[in-house]
């Protein structure tokens, strides 16, 4: 048996391996075990691949021609796993999103180059198997899966540093607004097919300049789509942008399978395509935006308009005014956002919510799907500071218990609990549902000064008569509170 039979086999377990994690990463118990068979998977993957490609060195007759591709593969081994554990060691959890980004982004330089190596490389035919085929028809299809691969791979290169730079703070969240940016979207889309069928009917081995000059204007016009696509989105929007770069990452790697002629990067790509391009419809869902406005890059979006509304003045309130409040109180929601992530402040959290509960005091959690940075971000720093799950809810299941809740403490977070989203149809939020804290007797807002959320927008919230703002670091204030109690 050859070590290309043995590797098609460990590519059929990897897969089946990758496709046991994506289901165990699905639920909060199965999760660990999701990752291991990720981590498995992709180690019986890896070495496969290593085997493979040692195979075809070995078959090499020079010994100084074996040495190169050896060299290149154990360094480029090297290097990637040295910079993946430092990153891994160094990354905090509130920078995970942009560290996922630029992964993302990675996988479509890879894409590109793979479709740049296709071309240069050629296509002749010898490894076409049936001498009936027509071996036309099969250059055009590799030309497709070149101009298709290198498109894919740009725009998501291109659209994961914009992802990287707006979740990072480099650059201004607010959705850039070109004028005519859904002509611009949707023409680069046409212009991209009909190059791609220039590209195809022509013959690139007997005009291989103007075959890369085409390939180079399709490679221009991808990277300036992805720039644009990402550009154009809102930072409201951003956490389907993950996941729809997510998705694009994974078609990019299919593509490069096909290219390659690798069975496993095809299924492993599809996987991570179609499960990405799921999250992405199931986040648009629960933020009541249309799943196709987002993924072509907020089609359909108007410019928001500008707000130049004046709140009126926001009351203050101290820490031992709101130990009094907590200490009166019968129901207390804590509604906790990326700012609790910063502070770190869900320890305290979970000591103040245990010094309430022993008081008699009915303590629960709401928690808004995109709260934080990433899906889940919130669950999983309650779980960090070992709160029992049953108290901690999501939006729907706590909503309408607002009205009957004495107080919320609204822990570093802005715009999942915006009344702009819910009463506001000119706001670049409108629509998305929120926490509807103010409903409730007395809202205490933990933030360190007036500024607005991720999205950019102004929070009426502030400025409403049962809301009081608690400046500070929040953990320094919880702590105060629990000191005050
Ligand atoms: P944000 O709207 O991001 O607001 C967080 C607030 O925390 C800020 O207003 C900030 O105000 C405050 N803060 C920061 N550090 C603090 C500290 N040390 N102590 C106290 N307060 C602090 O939060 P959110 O309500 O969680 O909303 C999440 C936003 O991120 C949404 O717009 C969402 O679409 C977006 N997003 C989410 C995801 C996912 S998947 N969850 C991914 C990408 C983007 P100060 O600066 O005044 O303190």
């Amino acid at each position: 048996m050859t070590i290309t039979a043995v590797s098609i086999a460990a590519y059929v377990i990897a897969s089946l391996l990758f496709v046991l994690s994506l289901a165990g990463l699905s639920k909060h118990e199965s999760a660990k075990s999701g990752l291991t068979y990720g981590i498995v998977g992709m180690a019986i993957a890896l070495v496969a691949t290593i085997a493979v490609v040692l195979e075809r060195v070995f078959d090499l007759d020079e010994i100084d021609v074996k040495l190169i591709p050896i060299l290149l593969l154990f360094g480029a081994i090297v290097i990637g796993a040295l910079v993946g554990l430092w990153q891994a060691k160094i990354v905090e959890m509130t920078g995970m999103p942009e560290l996922i980004a630029l992964l993302h982004s990675f996988v479509g330089l890879a894409a590109v180059l793979i479709g740049w190596n296709g071309a240069i490389g050629g296509f002749d035919g010898s490894d076409v198997v049936d001498p009936g085929k027509n071996l036309r028809s099969l250059t055009n299809i590799h030309e497709a899966e070149i101009a298709i691969g290198i498109f894919i791979g740009a725009v998501t290169l291109t659209g994961s540093i914009v992802a990287n730079l707006k979740l990072s703070a480099k650059m201004k969240s607010a959705p850039l607004m070109l004028p005519g940016k859904n002509v611009i979207n949707v023409g680069s889309l046409v212009v991209f097919a009909v190059l791609t069928g220039f590209y195809v009917a022509m013959d690139t081995h007997a005009d291989q300049t103007a075959a890369f000059i085409l390939l180079g204007v399709i490679t221009a016009l991808a990277l300036f789509l992805g720039w644009h696509l990402v550009a154009s989105i809102g930072g409201g929007d951003m956490p389907v942008v993950i996941s729809m770069l997510n998705s694009y990452s994974g078609w990019a790697a299919a593509a490069s399978g096909f290219l390659l002629g690798n069975d496993l990067l095809i299924v492993t790509g599809a996987l991570v395509g179609s499960s990405g391009a799921y999250l992405s419809y199931i986040m648009c869902q629960a933020m009541n935006r249309s799943f196709i406005s987002v993924i072509a890059g907020g089609f359909g979006i108007e410019a928001p308009t500008s707000d130049d509304t004046d709140y009126g003045e926001h009351r203050e309130i101290q820490a031992d005014a709101a130990a009094e409040l907590l200490a009166g109180a019968k129901s207390v929601v804590i509604t906790p956002g990326y700012g609790m992530a910063v502070a770190q402040a869900q320890y305290p959290v979970a000591d103040l919510t245990a010094k309430l509960r022993a008081k008699g005091i009915d303590v629960r959690f709401g928690i808004h799907p995109v709260a934080g940075r990433l899906p889940g971000h919130m669950n999983v720093l309650l779980a960090e500071a070992k709160l029992p799950y049953d108290i901690v809810l999501e939006l729907d299941e706590i909503n309408d218990d607002f009205d009957e809740t004495d107080v919320v403490l609204v822990i570093g977070a802005n715009d999942t609990v915006n009344p702009a989203a819910a009463e506001d149809p000119g706001s670049p939020i409108a629509g998305m549902p929120v926490l509807e804290v103010w409903n409730a007797k007395d809202v205490i807002v933990f933030k360190r000064s007036m500024a607005a959320g991720y999205a950019g927008v102004q929070n009426p919230l502030f400025f409403r008569e049962n809301t009081q703002m608690l400046f500070g670091d929040a953990k320094d204030r919880v702590e105060d509170i629990i000191a005050a109690l």
